[in-house]
């Protein structure tokens, strides 16, 4: 029997804290609706308190969408909280997410505070969010960098105080994957109630890591992955939802399962690109322009021959109709005749090796050699045998 992986899309609230990235509230209930499709399980609609046109959208955000938990960030202050729990009134699943640092650095430098006054003002935001939900997600920012034995008290504090899951952030991007996945065992180790709530990742992307240290969290026993769609986020961003989601779609011996429907990917990374006016690198696993597309001629007579050669997701999973074979000045006469079959043209054997020798001239002097390219090399030679 597999695990449910509870996915909990931040886009809206860590990513949209990207400079430029900023969403007007249309566009906001545009990409909550498109997270609803998508069958994420928790969305982070917002920080109410840090703006009135943060709290409008999600007031209408959880007008707008019924499936999904809607979720509010505040700080480990009374203010915060009561109002997220204003902005989330219509919300039919609601959670608050209320936090404080935990690392030495962030008590001693953020509050100038000590690790016992800590424990005490999250223990207070805990039970005060308590009286407006039920649902109440407490995270222990800088938790990468915090002590696990402290951790551990804090994260016993909060559970005590009625939290019902906890956010263990790896805020500065800093853990090394097996760092991360044992601190997350050393909770589930060394916490009385830990089984009764639900742990959640919560990673930043500063050295690379974001990914491997979400799934190192969840084979640790973590059951909430904390994303964006492309991985948008603070600075290097967070954990990218679709690289999670099809990490355990790939590997089902690891019995993870998510609500994510996978075939609305492509849609979604297009939709928040474009919204957020945040282009995604070329070479980004999944969603990037060239996660299906081979160019070697080794690679494209082999994909040719066998998808499987070279591809392991079907990019059909993902919501792309198919691979691309691109033309380049390493591509093989598989490629060529492949892409002249597509555009209606097939050559006997003479004329293929003749377009091909055409073909690297031009790809050695032209990067993107595009249909029209391809028409016109056929073309000469076509018009050189009808002579
Ligand atoms: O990175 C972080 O620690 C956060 C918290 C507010 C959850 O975004
Ligand atoms: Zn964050």
């Amino acid at each position: 029997m597999s695990d449910k992986l509870f996915i909990f899309d931040t886009t809206l609230r860590d990513g949209e804290q990207v400079p430029g990235c900023q969403l007007n509230t249309v566009e906001k209930i545009q990409v909550a609706k498109a997270l609803e499709e998508l069958g994420v399980d928790i969305i982070e609609a917002g920080f109410p308190v840090s703006s009135p046109g943060d709290f409008k959208s999600v007031v209408e955000i959880s007008r707008a969408v019924t499936w999904p938990t809607i979720c509010a960030l505040t700080r480990a202050v009374e203010n915060d909280i009561k109002v997220a729990a204003e902005a989330l009134q219509y919300a039919k699943h609601k959670r608050i997410h209320t936090g404080i640092g935990t690392s030495d650095s962030h008590i001693k430098y953020k509050f100038n505070s000590t690790r016992e006054e800590i424990i005490e003002r999250a223990v207070a935001a805990v039970k005060y969010a308590k009286k407006y939900v039920e649902d109440v997600q407490f995270y222990a920012e800088d938790a990468g960098r915090t002590d696990n034995e402290y951790l551990a008290r804090v994260v016993e504090a909060v559970v005590k105080a009625g939290a019902t899951v906890i956010n263990i952030p790896d805020t500065t991007g800093y853990c090394l994957p097996e760092e991360f996945g044992q601190k997350i065992r050393f909770l589930k180790e060394n916490v009385r109630g830990i089984d009764n709530v639900v742990i959640a990742t919560h990673c930043h992307n500063d050295l690379g890591m974001a990914t491997a240290n979400t799934i190192s969290g969840i084979l640790n026993g973590a059951r909430q992955a904390e994303v964006t769609i492309n991985g948008i986020g603070e600075r290097a961003g967070n954990t990218s939802l679709e690289e999670v989601a099809m990490i355990f779609k790939s590997h089902r011996e690891k019995n993870i399962e998510t609500n994510i429907n996978t075939q609305k990917i492509y849609g979604i990374s297009r939709m928040v690109s474009s919204l957020m006016n945040m282009p995604v690198q070329p070479n980004k696993a999944i969603v990037g322009r060239n996660a299906f597309a081979h160019s070697s001629g080794i690679h494209q007579d082999g994909v040719l021959k066998n998808r499987e050669s070279y591809e392991i997701i079907d990019p059909k999973d993902v919501g792309i109709d198919e691979n691309s074979i691109v033309l380049t000045a390493r591509s093989g006469r598989a490629a060529l005749k492949h892409r002249l079959h597509i555009l209606g043209v097939d050559l006997d054997k003479e004329k293929l090796d003749k377009a091909y020798e055409d073909f690297l001239k031009l790809a050695d002097r032209k990067k993107d050699i595009n249909d029209d390219d391809v028409l016109m090399l056929v073309g000469k030679h076509r018009s050189e045998n009808a002579r």
